[in-house]
């Protein structure tokens, strides 16, 4: 089957083409230097960018398809959660693509996609990934950080999420107390490789704790108060780089042990990480170290599926096409607070 699948749920305009597991066409365009002016993503601006980007998204990947729209078997897009009127923006164009053509239509819960992307390109291809499951998970973005145990396909449970900042916004927003643009995780990424992790010591919250709960605003507020209290800090670019790489180890060292101990005590073999903050380079270094120490199979999403993409989106509407899940009516609406259970 052929199916043309649509992102909108943030900052990303993103439309893919997939067929039988594979990626035809994939095409994003991001605001992300529009919102950049205001430090953070302006909803009413995001939703007004993705009008005026989808349909030339859509058309371009079509065209990289090299099909029509008439030969599309199935649309799916992005129903939640997300910012409601970039939602909208995105699943209203693909309901009414699939009522003109006639054909199915597939809502996505947009973190279900995440946890599905490490799989979709690499070795072993998407089919079989069922060999690695049950896997712990770690999903971590802008908006959320969540700990999943993936039982089979299309079956998984959340162990845990954040209980205030994501990882993702506490990157952008220490980024931000020390003058970087927005988004600030990939600088911070850039500049910690050459500073000195063990610079300065920040807190590690909610690490020594038994459950799968994360907590960043701590660490977002001992940062602040550690640049108040130094403020010629940010006039040395090496002390910069050094705060770039305490910060980041605090973070990293959160993510990979929780995920890590998620693993070993539901008894899994395989740890996957996707969304926009497994882009960082020392956590996928760190994770790398941890699992193979611990004898897990570690599977990454590649640094192109780690931020927002339709392809995500369209790989995972195939398979819950193809599972015979329930498709939606095309008077469904979106679901911008749509939880992951
Ligand atoms: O998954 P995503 O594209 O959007 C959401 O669903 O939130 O993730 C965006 C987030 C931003 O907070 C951005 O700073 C972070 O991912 N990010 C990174 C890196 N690349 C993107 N954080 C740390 N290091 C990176 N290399
Ligand atoms: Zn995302």
């Amino acid at each position: 089957m052929t199916l043309l699948a649509i992102e909108t749920s943030c900052d990303e305009t993103s439309a893919a083409v997939v067929r039988d597991g594979k990626v035809l066409a994939s095409t994003v365009s991001s605001q992300i230097k529009l919102h950049a002016e205001y430090g953070g993503v302006v909803p009413e601006l995001a939703a007004r960018e993705h009008l005026r980007n989808l349909i030339p998204v859509a058309h371009a990947a079509l065209a990289e398809a090299g099909i029509q729209a008439n030969q599309l078997d199935a649309v799916a897009a992005t129903q939640g959660p997300g910012l409601p009127n970039a939602l909208l923006v995105g699943f209203k164009a693909a309901q009414a693509v699939a009522f003109a053509l006639g054909k199915p239509f597939v809502g996505i819960n947009h973190h279900e996609a995440h946890l599905y992307s490490p799989w979709i390109s690499g070795e072993p291809p998407a089919a079989d990934f069922s060999k690695f499951q049950p896997n712990i998970s770690l999903i971590v973005s802008g908006g959320h950080t969540m700990i999943v145990l993936v039982q089979s396909e299309l079956n998984h449970r959340v162990l845990g999420g954040t209980i205030d900042d994501a990882a993702g916004e506490c990157f952008d927003k220490t980024g931000k107390l020390m003058g970087l643009a927005y988004p600030a995780g990939p600088e911070i990424d850039r500049l910690a490789e050459q500073g000195n992790p063990a610079a300065f010591d920040f807190p590690r919250p909610l690490l020594h704790d038994a459950g799968d709960d994360f907590s960043f605003s701590g660490l977002k507020t001992s940062v602040r108060y550690f640049i108040r209290d130094h403020p010629e800090m940010l006039d040395d670019a090496q002390k910069i780089r050094d705060l770039c790489a305490s910060v980041q180890a605090a973070i990293v060292e959160v993510l990979v042990k929780k995920t890590i101990r998620a693993a070993k005590r539901n008894g899994v073999r395989c740890v996957t990480a996707s969304g926009g903050v497994t882009c960082n380079r020392a956590l996928r270094h760190e994770l790398a170290r941890a699992c193979e120490r611990e004898g897990f199979t570690l599977r990454l999403a590649d640094k192109a599926l780690c931020t927002d993409n339709a392809v995500m989106i369209g790989i995972l509407a195939e398979r819950k096409f193809l599972s015979q899940v329930p498709l939606l009516s095309l008077d469904e609406e979106i679901k911008p607070g749509w939880v992951l259970t």
